[in-house]
């Protein structure tokens, strides 16, 4: 073994007492020792045998072991592994034209960080730098990151120990339709209802000191929430008539994951920026950014962009982006996603209708998720919000590993997000895993 480790159990026993892992009492931990990947694949060194149907955190949209990619950022480091951001690179130039022309055509520029949290951070920082406002709108339903400014535009439980946080930071109700408050009739009487309260929010807010809203396209982590119809549409037109930048957050749902680049290219609309990480680069290196439009671009031909970071459009992950989306192209992966996700849409109905578990199963293109209920009839969801005192969750997370389906859980929601590249035989093959696990959890509600 490499670094001296006599085998696979001192990896793990220096780990715990060495790393602090995300998210977690350190002291319950068992972390699995990784030895090696291909693929949809990664093997433990236990010789368990996992497929990825979450591509880790749904991150690595092509799989393990890709060549080009692998390549690119070798040929890179030993080319020029660091240069600081003030000069022009060949990586670096290639990276921000291919991103800004897989983006709207209202795109400009882009500013590269080196993930999704360190993106939204500087996207609220141009949003306040060009529109002189403070507020910044978000929703209770979403993830944008865990650092300062990025944790108080998340609304979930995940920015409790921030707080008190941002003043100026508004929540405001996502169209969470599976917990609506009453049914609706139609997808557009929904929309109708949350953009009328959210326009009436902005008014009491006063909106002439509101920068921006910022939400996630396609809600990832607190559970696949697809907009309704014309929802995005209506932001947009309401943050037209205020004067106020919409940021899309695409970190999850960008570079493929629902078929398309972007996300929010699903409804046809503009944003005035847009953040992503994860799928650019596919986790072979670290890499982010914020995309800004042409207008905001121009506004800082001659105004100072106060924003800056030592690894900002760092060599190795400009590298691996241009050989991650010159993938994209070359495999058609936009193409295979709109295919899979048709497979994945009709076995994901067939669970639904089968477990008496599964209260519903929210999915586009290869982004989805099935939500766990005590009670189909009431909605209640499995867990109750922001808690799992008995680890429910975590048990039929544990299930499905055991069965060698990796995943992971938030709330009452199991995710299916597998790498891009999966074909039809392997996707077939382990949603039978997640229905046989469904079968164990309808007996326990
Ligand atoms: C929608 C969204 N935004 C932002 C982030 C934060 O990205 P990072 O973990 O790269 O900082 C995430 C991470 O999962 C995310 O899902």
């Amino acid at each position: 073994m490499r670094y001296g480790f006599k085998n696979a159990e001192e990896v793990k026993e220096t780990s715990l007492k060495y790393n602090l892992h995300s998210w977690s009492v350190q002291g319950k931990l068992n972390p699995a020792v990784v030895e090696k990947a291909e693929g949809i694949y990664y093997y433990t060194a236990d010789g368990k045998k996992m497929a990825d149907m979450s591509s880790q955190l749904v991150n690595l949209n092509v799989g393990y072991g890709n060549k080009d990619i692998i390549d690119a950022i070798k040929e890179q480091a030993e080319k020029l592994a660091y240069i600081s951001p003030a000069y022009a690179i060949d990586c670096r130039s290639k990276l921000a034209e291919m991103v800004v022309k897989a983006a709207p055509k209202n795109m400009g520029k882009v500013f590269f960080t080196l993930g999704g949290a360190d993106a939204n951070e500087n996207a609220i920082k141009i949003a306040k730098l060009v529109t002189g406002r403070y507020k910044i709108f978000s929703r209770y339903r979403a993830y944008h990151g865990s650092s300062f400014g990025a944790g108080n535009l998340t609304g979930e439980p995940r920015r409790y120990t921030l707080e008190p946080g941002i003043p100026g930071f508004v929540k405001f109700t996502d169209p969470y339709l599976y917990h609506a408050p009453f049914p609706f009739e139609s997808e557009e009487q929904a929309t109708e209802y949350y953009l009328g309260q959210l326009r009436d929010q902005i008014i009491y807010e006063n909106p002439d000191a509101v920068a921006a809203i910022v939400m996630e396209s396609v809600t990832g982590s607190n559970g696949i929430i697809i907009p309704p119809k014309g929802y995005l549409q209506g932001v947009r037109k309401i943050c037209d008539e205020f004067g106020i930048m919409m940021v899309c957050d695409e970190v999850m749902a960008g570079w493929g994951r629902t078929g398309e680049y972007f996300a929010c290219e699903n409804w046809g609309i503009e944003p005035d920026m847009i953040t992503f990480a994860k799928g650019v680069t596919c986790g072979y290196a670290p890499l982010g950014g914020v995309i800004v439009s042409k207008k905001i671009a121009e506004f800082f031909d001659t105004h100072k962009l106060d924003c800056g970071l030592t690894y900002s459009a760092h060599p190795l992950g400009c590298a691996a982006g241009v050989a991650c989306l010159n993938f994209y192209e070359k495999e058609h992966i936009m193409d295979k996603v709109k295919e899979r996700g048709k497979q994945l849409g009709a076995l994901l109905e067939d669970i639904k209708a089968k477990h008496k578990s599964v209260g519903d199963v929210r999915y586009i293109g290869l982004f989805s998720c099935v939500e766990l209920t005590k009670d189909k009839a009431t909605h209640e969801p499995l867990v109750p919000f922001g808690k799992d005192p008995e680890g429910i969750m975590g048990k039929i997370v544990g299930m499905l590993k055991a069965k060698g389906f990796n995943t992971y859980s938030h709330e009452a929601c199991i995710f299916v997000c597998p790498p891009l590249i999966i074909t039809e035989e392997e996707l077939a093959e382990n949603m039978a895993i997640l229905d046989e696990v469904l079968t164990e959890v309808d007996k326990m509600v």
